[in-house]
């Protein structure tokens, strides 16, 4: 099939790139020459394991091609997927400005039968924006032409968006169209060839759909944040709790790790669009609130802990973070929760010296010569003369790192285990200070106060 693809992020270059190497032709459109000139050379804008690989691979069998070219893109697709950007407005609700954009040049450009579908997370309502977008740019050239809108939602994980994408849980499709449905069937088809996991539904329910799962993740995860907190406690182990909860199948094992926080591109901003639907239907939800107020505590955490171990100003001392990106396996740094750790150590007159994989040329640009932060080429760097370690990331190479070497370069041997990587007990006894995420055994040099959701409101 012929398919043009608007966006070339996340999702839209992993829409691409995995729908180009099924046999399909895609032009992929950007509006960022740079993006596409890199993406013409074979540079990737993002870090995304296997898809520079998946990218050359497909380019070279000249299936599929970057551009900012939008009425050749346009003219080339029979189906037309947006998936650009859609971020958080000031209040809250998701900006449709980029995805409007899109239908409008759609349907500038269009001179035939589109199937136009929308990616891009999007609020309730927004296929019949779309849908009137396009028909007032036909409207304005007098052309009369058939399109179907329909709804598609993504589900990708960045760091492991490729085999998402290739091996997905579900399709949704959002559809009243029936020829419509019908090609998104036969597109998806290769995808999902051991089992049939397309479920169709009406365009609504299928936007709410992205919505309520993004949701339902941060409630998990600031749920268990919640009973972290209650852990310490009354000396338990969240962890403990995780295992002894995740084996019944009623709640199951994913999602349930307490940390230093979540973030990233979706999380946040759709939990805080859901809770615009919600106040633009008149409906009340107070969970969403209250899920948002636990992580925005969460993320102070382990600021507030290095606060009680050597006071309110920091100046004189090097904090050592491991890890940037709001989760491992990607560069991205939008919402990550290293960014509010970093800038409040920086506030409080900390030298803080951060180590990450593959974020780092981002955190540069994000903050370029920010002064008291130093980007160390090696965790062990990033942890020389430091009075506290804070692992943020759960990255592969953090989980069982040279703790002999690493003791020896810290200046005081206080590690802050944002996401409860390792074993206290060993930790313990291999000298470090150590203080997980609501676990039983902790440092005794550290008295907890529990920062209540009253205290953080005020
Ligand atoms: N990143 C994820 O993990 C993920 C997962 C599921 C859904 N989503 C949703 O998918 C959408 C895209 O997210 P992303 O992370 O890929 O965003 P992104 O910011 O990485 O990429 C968006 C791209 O769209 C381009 N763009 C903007 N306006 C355009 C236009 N009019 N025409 C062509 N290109 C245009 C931008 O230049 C940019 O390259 C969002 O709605 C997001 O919520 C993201």
């Amino acid at each position: 099939m012929k398919v043009c693809v608007f966006g070339a992020g996340y999702v839209g270059l992993v829409t691409a790139a995995c729908l180009a190497d099924m046999g399909n032709s895609v032009v992929c459109l950007d509006v960022d020459p740079a993006r596409v000139a890199g993406l013409q050379q074979g540079h990737m804008p993002i870090h995304e394991p296997g898809l520079k690989e998946l990218v050359q691979r497909n380019a070279v069998a000249g299936r599929l091609h970057f551009t900012v070219d939008a009425a050749m893109a346009v003219a080339h697709g029979t189906i037309v997927f947006i998936a650009v950007g859609t971020p958080s407005s000031e209040d809250g609700s998701a900006d449709l400005g980029h995805v409007l954009a899109a239908a409008a040049t759609i349907g500038q450009h269009m001179a035939d039968y589109k199937v136009i579908v929308n990616k891009s997370t999007v609020p309730v309502g927004t296929a019949e924006k779309v849908h009137a977008g396009v028909a007032s740019e036909l409207r304005q050239r007098a052309a009369v032409l058939p399109f179907a809108v329909v709804s598609n939602p993504e589900f990708l994980k960045e760091g492991v968006a490729i085999d998402d994408f290739m091996r997905p849980d579900r399709v949704i499709i959002g559809a009243n169209d029936e020829h419509a449905t019908l090609m998104m069937r036969g597109l998806y088809a290769p995808f999902l060839r051991n089992r049939d996991r397309l479920l169709l539904m009406d365009l609504r329910s299928a936007e709410l759909t992205k919505y309520v799962a993004n949701a339902m993740l941060a409630a998990r995860i600031s749920f268990m944040n919640e009973m972290a907190a209650l852990s310490e406690q009354v000396g338990a182990d969240i962890e403990q709790v995780r295992v002894g909860i995740g084996s019944d199948p009623r709640i199951g094992t994913h999602f349930l790790y307490a940390g230093c926080g979540w973030g990233g591109s979706c999380l946040p901003k759709d939990v805080q669009a859901l809770q615009r639907m919600g106040q633009d239907a008149g409906v009340d939800l107070p969970m969403l609130a209250a899920l948002q107020t636990i992580n925005d505590r969460q993320r102070q955490l382990l600021c507030q802990r290095v606060v009680q171990q050597f006071g309110e100003s920091l100046s004189g001392h090097t904090i050592a973070l491991w890890g940037l990106a709001f989760k491992p396996g990607t560069d991205d740094l939008r919402e990550a929760p290293s960014l509010v750790i970093i800038d409040e150590l920086l506030r409080r007159g900390a030298r803080v010296q951060a180590f990450d994989p593959v974020a780092m040329p981002g955190l540069a640009r994000h903050w370029p010569d920010r002064p008291g932060l130093h980007l160390a080429h090696h965790p062990l760097e990033a942890a020389a003369g430091a009075s506290a370690l804070l692992v943020v990331t759960e990255w592969r190479e953090f989980r069982s790192p040279d703790f002999a070497a690493l003791r020896a370069v810290m200046k005081t041997p206080l590690l802050l285990d944002g996401r409860n990587l390792y074993n206290p007990a060993m930790m313990k006894e291999m000298g470090f200070d150590y203080v997980g995420i609501g676990r039983a055994e902790r440092s005794a040099t550290l008295s907890h106060t529990p920062m209540t959701l009253q205290a953080l409101a005020a």
